[in-house]
């Protein structure tokens, strides 16, 4: 592959160093950046570091390397040295070249295979209850960064880790038993993972209810907990179930189906999908022998009650439990069975858990203690943690009160796009089945970008409103740069297969729009190194503003020199091109008019 003319700049650079000053300047001493708007140039060499070299001031040391530089590359016409920065221009024909050569190729912003494997595992939801705002980030996430790494070459595995026994579900079941009278999503009507859910909260009203009694007859609260009738009952379902009671798995099945289903059309809504699906009830034995190998190994160690125990305080943590006294597995112990099961299943070179921060300390655990048993890809795991999402206050309050619903939420925000787009008046005339499709891309572009322009290290404030606002940082507004785009390639009769015309000269916002579009693959190499969505995201909008300010400024379909109109369009259809790439990677979808 032809080098890049950052990778020229870097080598030209030390040439110089070594030529002028006698000196091996190391390739980590070279920072190449753009140009800041306020100066000539696009490209920019940082030289606070060679006057190390030079003994000179940054200026003529800025000088010295920059008429070096002039000599050595054609591409380069002019330059200039402001405090320790040594700003460049690039001569329009590189500009049209990069352009023709890299920016139009097919493939553009898609890396060659790189022979690596990963996993991603994200949802992992419980099915007692319902997806909520908090899974959607999850799922955004895991998806995305999945789709980036796929672009980034990796082969990628979506995994899905779903929670479907345990205590939580048995509330569930025995709440239905009592009081359901037979009830089916059929029959109420209700989204089968919402009905569940409706069990699992009826569930919990009643053990609070008997908790409440046992603590008026003098019991205490942890003793109440303990003691509650409905608990116990739900503890010998428990039992039970782990038995192969006939009538308890049956029952099991029955609501998981009903669950599935409902999860089925949430994640259809969400765009998300997997290759692997992973249940407990099949893996929650899991991870025992892996509690002999690590007591074998004296990794592990037992106290008198039989439990088994790991002792992390040399590694500034505590000590850990993982195995209960009466044999039976805790969290860690079936994620550490988990993961080795994922590993002799695909053999991947990594492996990405998408969980919320509140599991920080889990997995911090769980890798180090794979890493203590000598488990070659413990090095390859990484938890992609993320903060919690929060809504602004009084704003869509689920049924109850805490959390708020999935499902609602995607509703409320097409709906929302739906009354925005009409008082704007923007799909008069439409037939009813297109404005739909469009109101959901747009509510479920703006819900989607708001969650993915955000680090996902950071919490952030979801705000309905804000994010399907038309002119702002959102992800309507780069769906509307690419509608406009689309009007104005079938106003001007563009099609792909028209050859190229480049112009000798290129106006600033020409040259710069062509520059940002050129940084697409750095993009998404950044967005892959970090596990980011927000580099992606960030980067289709500053392509939209660019293209906008370009559209403000040049004429495209009334250009009077034919060479230049075809120029123009070409550029614009490369621009909405990239700007669709970039929102797949988000799992957005583009309109081509709206
Ligand atoms: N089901 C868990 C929860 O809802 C998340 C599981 C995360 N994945 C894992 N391998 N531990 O909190």
């Amino acid at each position: 592959m032809a080098s890049t003319i950052q990778q020229q700049l870097t080598y030209h650079t030390k040439q110089a160093v070594k030529e002028i000053y006698g000196a091996d300047l190391p390739d980590n001493q070279i920072t190449i950046q753009e140009t800041r708007k306020e100066f000539d140039g696009q490209l920019t060499v940082v030289v606070f570091p060679i006057t190390r070299f030079s003994r000179k001031s940054p200026e003529a040391t800025g000088n010295d390397i920059g008429a070096y530089l002039l000599r050595q590359l054609p591409e380069l016409t002019a330059f200039n040295t402001i405090k320790g920065f040594l700003n460049l221009s690039l001569s329009d024909a590189y500009w049209t070249s990069l352009f023709t050569t890299a920016v139009m190729h097919e493939k553009f912003g898609r890396f060659p295979a790189n022979g690596h494997k990963l996993m991603v595992e994200y949802s992992s939801p419980n099915t007692n209850k319902p997806l909520h705002l908090g899974h959607i980030r999850n799922n955004l996430l895991g998806y995305s960064v999945a789709s980036i790494l796929a672009a980034y070459g990796y082969e990628v595995i979506k995994a899905n880790l779903v929670n479907d026994r345990g205590i939580h579900i048995c509330k569930s079941m025995l709440a239905w038993q009592r009081w359901g009278n037979g009830e089916t999503p059929g029959t109420s009507g209700m989204k089968g993972d919402h009905l569940v859910g409706k069990y699992y909260v009826l569930f919990d009203k009643e053990y609070k209810k008997e908790i409440d009694e046992l603590r008026a007859h003098g019991h205490t609260e942890d003793d109440a907990k303990k003691q509650a009738p409905i608990i116990r009952e739900a503890q010998q379902m428990l039992q039970r179930w782990e038995a192969g009671d006939e009538e308890v798995i049956a029952l099991w099945k029955t609501m998981n189906g009903w669950v599935y289903d409902g999860f089925a059309q949430t994640y259809g809504r969400l765009g998300v999908d997997f290759d692997k699906y992973y249940y407990e009830s099949d893996t929650y034995l899991l991870g025992k022998d892996i509690i002999q190998e690590g007591l074998e190994k004296g990794v592990f160690f037992r106290k008198p009650d039989n439990s088994v125990w790991i002792d992390l305080t040399a590694d500034g943590l505590d000590e850990k439990l993982v195995l209960r006294g009466d044999g039976t597995s805790v969290y860690i112990t079936q994620d550490m069975g988990t993961a080795q099961l994922k590993y002799d299943d695909f053999g991947m070179d990594e492996s990405i858990y998408v969980v919320g921060n509140e599991q920080d300390y889990h997995f911090k655990v769980l890798f180090l203690i794979l890493e203590k048993l000598g488990k070659p890809w413990a090095k390859g795991l990484f938890h992609l943690s993320y903060g919690m999402v929060d809504l602004p206050s009084g704003k869509m309050k689920s049924r109850e009160g805490t959390v708020v619903d999935a499902d609602d939420l995607m509703d409320e925000m097409v709906t929302t796009a739906r009354k925005r787009t009409e008082e704007l008046g923007k799909t008069e005339g439409l037939p009813e089945p297109e404005k739909a499709a469009l109101y959901d891309i747009i509510g479920m572009g703006a819900l989607k970008y708001f969650l993915l322009k955000v680090e996902p290290k950071k919490r952030l404030l979801f705000d309905p409103n804000e994010s399907i606002d038309f002119q702002g940082h959102t992800g309507p507004f780069i769906q509307y740069t690419h509608a406009r785009i689309q009007s104005v390639l079938t106003k001007g009769g563009y099609t792909q297969q028209q050859a190229i015309v480049v112009p000798e000269v290129l106006t600033e916002s020409e040259r710069d729009l062509i520059q940002l579009l050129s940084n697409y693959p750095a993009t998404v190499e950044a967005a892959a190194k970090e596990f980011s969505p927000a580099y992606v995201a960030n980067y289709g909008y500053e392509v939209a503003k660019q293209y906008n300010k370009f559209y403000h400024e040049e004429t495209i379909l009334k250009a009077s020199d034919e060479a230049v109109r075809n120029f123009r369009l070409h550029l614009s259809a490369t621009t909405a091109r990239i700007i669709a790439s970039a929102m797949a990677l988000l799992g957005i979808a583009v309109p081509d008019r709206m």
